[in-house]
């Protein structure tokens, strides 16, 4: 399975731990180094030249936690899903979790764009989801298995966490 946006490697780890082989990519040099220290197979980037690097139909699944949400355009959204698309087995997962329009940060810090805003100091820009916009994102290459909105975090930092899992339909339609 491949992680975009791996972080320091937390859920890679926990994959790697159920004897899942795992492969990911990550952009923060330290994040990276530090991942790498815990023996993954992490390389460092941008996701989607990771992705453009990957052997069509050959990945299990694509897992991403809370990495959708960083300050991508809808273009550039299609681009990454696009890709996920193509790396997919047919009847392959693609597993991620976002930040929905319900958070309570969405709309707090400067506007960026649709649905993003940059709550600087207080963190980075973020890119918010709203189901609708998870479905059109799938389109006609995956099949939605479930959508599900939960809050996560404990005390002073609650987050609304959208969770969706699609299958790779097995044709171009
Ligand atoms: C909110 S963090 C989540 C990290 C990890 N998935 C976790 O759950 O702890 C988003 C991660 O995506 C990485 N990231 C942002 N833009 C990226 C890009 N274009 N390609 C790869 N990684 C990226 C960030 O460096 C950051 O580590």
């Amino acid at each position: 399975m491949t992680e975009l946006g791996v972080g320091c490697g937390r859920d890679a780890r926990f994959f790697a731990s159920r004897r899942f082989r795992v492969r990911g990519t990550e952009l923060s040099l330290q994040g990276c180094r530090y991942a790498r220290s815990k023996g993954l197979d992490v390389e460092e980037g941008d996701a989607l030249h990771y992705l453009r690097a990957q052997t069509s139909a050959t990945v299990d699944a694509v897992y991403s936690n809370l990495f959708f949400n960083m300050e991508f355009t809808r273009q550039e959204h299609q681009a990454l899903f696009a890709e996920v698309a193509r790396v997919l087995r047919p009847g392959g997962l693609h597993l991620f979790s976002v930040r929905s329009v319900s958070d309570p940060w969405y709309g707090r810090g400067k506007p960026r764009g649709p649905d993003t805003f940059d709550p600087a100091p207080h963190g980075v820009p973020m890119h918010f989801f709203s189901p609708a916009y998870a479905r059109g994102l799938l389109q006609r290459r995956f099949r939605l298995l479930a959508l599900e909105e939960l809050m996560e975090g404990e005390g002073e930092f609650p987050i609304r966490v959208l969770y969706v899992v699609a299958r790779r339909e097995p044709e171009d339609a």
